[in-house]
């Protein structure tokens, strides 16, 4: 879809996450030709920068970032021309008039606020006071949105003070993640799967986002946050929800949105006994958590694994297990729909037998496979084994369409005005207000987080949570996997 000419504005144009994510995921567009002619790019920050040192920091993030896009240089001079630096200080009032000057009356304005979220509302207060921001105009805000349900609340009635709900686009990446955004239309698209997705019909569901890297630079912040911050409260939350929700009656941000909110809502108290905090330790030639951030006395879990139970009509009595990790065996994040197993069976038992399941892989090697239950070829009687159907969307696409990173992806659906992959305001904090009292309770009970090899799969007690259950976990790590499909 066509995109109008836009002011994209950019504050933290010289962090992380704009040289990594933003300007590589724009550039993409032109290249592909998805930026209009009338789109400009305003670079903001606190520091001085000539125009041409600009773009020398832009075309160094492209070649660190996009390596194999950025040798084209023609493309790269002409995305260059259509970016320009403004200095602002966001506390402390200077450059919003020129700011100002610089953006064009009758185009799309948005404002990305890729700074920390103690920015958020000074940054939006100046927007309205210096008239930067029109009726239209959008209004991007970066995770962490909150700490906790009290400061997502403050930074919630921060940004509504000068821009109105539908002008508000809080990312959560794993939203424009290509498979993300497939499970609906696996789900919504097609008639095989919604008369089974239920209860009577699926045994679990298993919720996997497990990394291989570590905190990286960002210690400080992970400390004071954990997995559950990190991930649970959003990413494994919109994977959940979008596994769980109802279908939406069309695909518009607010019916898709009211059905993940009454998800969260559904969800009931996790006991702690159904959650297993870890963090790693040193081992195979790797430092441990505490090292990595610098706090020997940290008792912030770098590991999470729980049971959910969404108390509603569909999934009464259908757990999710959710976990997510650092330094774990493998990268590895997926969603494992369980299958019940027939009702009465009238083969031989098939030794480790896991049953049918549908395996939603969102990354690495995208694709989804569906396990199933065959005869084993041959002759020597009737005897079962497992195979997979196998889709992997690099075979899918091999015809030439484009992957596109979850960035490039949102941001134009910010210009195009599509909210429909980004949370509203009360859906984040239904979300803290699930996971609030989980927090609350290890914090007073001043509970350690299990310890675990970094490189292996987590705190043992993870895989009791399952096995207390009869139940286990799929293996992370596909090299574990050996003749199991
Ligand atoms: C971020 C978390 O939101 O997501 C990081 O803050 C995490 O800790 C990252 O590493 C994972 O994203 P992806 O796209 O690499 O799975």
């Amino acid at each position: 879809i066509p995109v109008d000419p836009f002011d994209l504005v950019i504050f933290g144009i010289t962090g992380d996450l704009a040289r990594r994510k933003i300007l590589p995921g724009l550039f993409h567009r032109a290249l592909v030709g998805q930026l209009p002619e009338g789109a400009r790019v305003i670079g903001s920050a606190r520091s001085d920068m000539e125009q041409s040192e600009f773009q020398d920091m832009v075309r160094n993030s492209l070649l660190e970032f996009a390596p194999g896009t950025a040798a084209d240089t023609d493309a790269l001079n002409a995305f260059l021309d259509k970016l320009s630096y403004v200095r602002v200080d966001a506390t402390g009032g200077g450059g919003w008039s020129e700011l100002a000057k610089l953006l064009r009356p009758d185009v799309i304005r948005a404002f990305y606020l890729s700074v920390s979220p103690s920015l958020f509302g000074p940054i939006a207060a100046s927007l309205n006071t210096h008239g930067i921001a029109t009726p239209q105009s959008r209004i991007v805000v970066e995770k962490p949105f909150g700490h906790d349900l009290e400061t997502a609340r403050s930074l919630n009635a921060e940004l509504r003070r000068n821009f109105d709900e539908h002008q508000i686009y809080r990312i959560d990446h794993y939203l424009g993640k290509e498979t993300v955004q497939n499970l609906m239309a696996l789900r919504f698209a097609n008639s095989l799967w919604e008369p089974l997705w239920n209860a009577t019909h699926i045994d679990h569901v298993q919720i996997t986002v497990a990394e291989s890297i570590g905190v990286g630079g960002r210690g400080d912040y992970y400390d004071r946050s954990g997995a559950m911050r990190d991930m649970v409260q959003n990413h494994l939350m919109q994977l959940l929800c979008l596994t769980a929700m109802e279908p939406p009656s069309k695909l518009s941000p607010n019916a898709v949105r009211d059905e993940k909110v009454k998800v969260i809502e559904a969800l009931e108290p996790v006991a702690q006994d159904d959650i297993v905090r870890g963090q790693y330790r040193q081992a195979a030639g790797n430092d441990s958590y505490v090292d990595h951030v610098g706090n020997p006395d940290s008792r912030t879990e770098s590991f999470v694994a729980m049971k959910v139970n969404i108390g509603n009509w569909r999934w009464a009595g259908t757990p999710f297990y959710l976990r997510t990790g650092k330094k774990l065996r493998a990268r590895c994040s997926e969603i494992v729909v369980m299958f019940r197993d027939p009702p009465h069976m009238i083969f031989p038992k098939l030794e480790g037998r896991r049953g049918n399941a549908l395996i939603i892989r969102l990354q690495p090697d995208e694709g989804i496979t569906l396990r199933t239950t065959i005869k084993e070829p041959g002759p020597g009687g009737l005897r079962l084994a497992e195979v997979t159907l196998d889709m992997t969307f690099a075979d899918a696409l091999s015809d030439g369409a484009e992957a596109q990173d979850a960035y490039e992806r949102l941001i134009m659906d910010v210009i195009r005005g599509d909210q429909t992959l980004f949370m509203r305001g009360d859906e984040v904090e239904a979300a803290w207000e699930w996971a609030d009292p989980l927090i609350a309770g290890w914090a007073e009970a001043h509970q350690r987080p299990h310890p675990y090899d970094a490189g292996g799969s987590g705190p043992e007690d993870a895989l009791m949570l399952l096995h207390r259950d009869g139940r286990r976990w799929r293996e992370m790590d596909r090299a574990d996997r050996k003749d199991i499909p």
